[in-house]
């Protein structure tokens, strides 16, 4: 089973606030979902209480060291138990969604990235670790402009999607 991230992050590394996200990208959103459907997506507990739901077309697996749980969703005090998880269920590409933490503890069993490099600078309260890509080779990318409203102030920040496989 290949493990996967896929993250939008800012310029400084910054991916939320408050437990939510800092942009509203729509075309980024879309894309989130059509990679992550059909999949296991692994996250956070807390970012699963940022999403409120169990996403559809999808089965979600949620980590906690307490005693949370949530209809629809599986969770686990173990990470190996729930990459058996999906492992037992036939899985081919499990999805790791966040949040900081889970992204930083799960890192080094990751083999491909989706990032979503985002064009904005603010207040965050939770980062990716920097990546040294020098292990990494590039296999796509794709950028999007900068989406502004009536008033000219930005609606949706511009971003580049790349996608990236662990060197062998
Ligand atoms: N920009 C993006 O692409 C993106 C994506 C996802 C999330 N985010 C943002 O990231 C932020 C949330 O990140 P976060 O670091 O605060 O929280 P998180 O990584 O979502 O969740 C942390 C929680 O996961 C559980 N956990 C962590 N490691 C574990 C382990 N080894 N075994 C079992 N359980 C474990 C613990 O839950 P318990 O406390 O229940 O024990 C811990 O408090 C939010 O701002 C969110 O919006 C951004």
């Amino acid at each position: 089973m290949k493990i996967s991230m896929i993250v939008a992050y800012g310029k400084n590394w910054e991916i939320g606030l408050d437990n939510q996200m800092l942009w509203h990208i729509s075309e980024d959103f879309k894309n989130f979902k059509t990679i992550t459907s059909g999949h296991h997506i692994l996250m956070g507990r807390k970012t699963f209480e940022s999403i409120g739901k169990p996403l559809p077309n999808r089965t979600s697996l949620v980590l906690t060291r307490g005693d949370f749980t949530h209809e629809g969703v599986h969770t686990f005090n173990d990470v190996q138990e729930a990459f058996n998880k999906a492992r037992e269920a036939g899985e081919e590409e499990l999805f790791i969604i966040g949040g900081a933490n889970i992204y930083e503890t799960l890192f080094d069993y990751v083999d491909k990235m989706y990032l979503s490099e985002v064009d904005y600078e603010g207040k965050a309260d939770a980062y990716l670790k920097e990546i040294d890509f020098s292990t990494w080779d590039l296999s796509e990318e794709k950028s999007y402009d900068v989406i502004l409203d009536e008033q000219g102030e930005v609606k949706s920040p511009a971003w580049k999607f790349k996608t990236w496989v662990k060197k062998d």
